[in-house]
């Protein structure tokens, strides 16, 4: 990865050498080198110098004089310094170098009298990312039609990372984490969700996650060809019912007449799951006999899982024993 370019110029309220300011701040990754650039150039008298200041500290150091990096800074320090630019139309850059959390503070630099202040803040990047609840193959679980929360977490990162994460082409944000709350559909299952950890100032985002929504669905019913079922009251009847796009499989009831009798026992179901939608199909035939008495009342198929159920009904006539 390029470090090197990975910083930016935001406004914020920093302590400067007298007092409290708006100025100008790098952000800069940890590990980046970030180059200081003196809006000032150096002229014929005196020298350009570079000194910084950290946020406890009670005074400037002075960092450069001129291309040169001051002796008695430590070895680690001056080792990461590098004054740069062309110095014969005098510019005199501050290189630093696998900047650290300790390089925080305001930077300075002085010619023939004018002074500019600059301050570089840290940035020590997240080091996870992860989406609430996902499975190890990456989906996340929900309902058809019920609320589903989908959150993100960055671990660590400082400041608090911000976070991107996009949900059926929309994108939410928030600090640390994001979450979005919505009704699936059935059509949302499987589109990928994606989530990023970084910082848009410096647009850096180095930590991505992708996952996928995974639907529990509800059975729909085929309706009956015919609303009707024509019977003999000696005779059984046999009928059968469809619920298709269910996941996981339909449990399929039977219940008739005005009390819902569950006459199920007698009705057999067959499941198959279609390799394309990864849903479940169930057929279940009900063989029974009624007597007279439940001419003009209803028969029910009813198809449930967790999810929800659907129902739908057969109006019988029965007729005597032809004879
Ligand atoms: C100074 O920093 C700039 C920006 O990161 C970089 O392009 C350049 O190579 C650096 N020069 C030296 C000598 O470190
Ligand atoms: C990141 O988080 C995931 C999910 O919590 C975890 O399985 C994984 O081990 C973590 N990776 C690292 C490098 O910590
Ligand atoms: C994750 O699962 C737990 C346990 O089922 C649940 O309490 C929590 O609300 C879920 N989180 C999200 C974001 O849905
Ligand atoms: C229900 O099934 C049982 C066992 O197969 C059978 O004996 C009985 O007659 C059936 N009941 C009706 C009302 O059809």
């Amino acid at each position: 990865m390029d470090f090197n370019r990975l910083y930016g110029r935001v406004l914020t309220t920093v302590f400067i050498f007298n007092g409290i300011a708006e100025v100008f701040a790098f952000l800069a990754l940890k590990g980046s080198t970030v180059q200081l650039i003196c809006p000032y150039k150096h002229t014929v008298a005196g020298t350009l110098d570079w000194s910084f200041k950290s946020r406890t500290a009670t005074s400037p150091t002075i960092y450069t004089v001129g291309k040169t990096v001051v002796s008695f800074l430590p070895d680690e320090l001056k080792q990461r310094l590098t004054v740069t630019g062309n110095h014969i139309i005098g510019e005199y850059h501050l290189n630093i170098s696998n900047i650290r959390e300790s390089d925080q503070g305001t930077y300075e630099c002085l010619t023939g009298g004018k002074i500019d202040q600059q301050a570089l803040n840290v940035i020590v990047g997240p080091t996870n990312i992860s989406i609430e609840n996902e499975t190890s193959d990456n989906k996340i679980p929900g309902k058809e039609g019920q609320d589903m929360t989908i959150k993100c977490t960055a671990v660590g990162g400082q400041p608090q990372p911000d976070i991107k994460l996009v949900i059926l082409g929309f994108t939410y944000t928030g600090d640390q984490s994001a979450q979005h709350t919505f009704k699936p559909q059935r059509t949302n299952d499987g589109s990928a969700i994606t989530c990023q950890a970084g910082y848009t100032e410096i647009n850096f985002y180095p930590l991505i996650t992708e996952a996928y929504i995974h639907l529990m669905l509800k059975p729909i019913i085929t309706p009956f060809v015919s609303d009707t079922l024509s019977t003999e009251e000696t005779k059984s009847f046999e009928v059968s019912c469809l619920s298709t796009g269910s996941r996981p499989a339909a449990s399929m009831h039977w219940l008739l007449g005005q009390k819902r009798i569950d006459v199920t026992s007698n009705s057999s179901s067959q499941s198959n799951k279609e390799p394309s939608t990864q849903t479940y199909s169930v057929t279940s035939n009900l063989k029974y006999r009624v007597d007279r008495s439940y001419n003009g009342q209803k028969l029910i198929c009813r198809a449930s899982n967790v999810v929800d159920y659907m129902e739908t009904l057969l109006t019988l006539n029965v007729k005597c024993k032809s004879n």
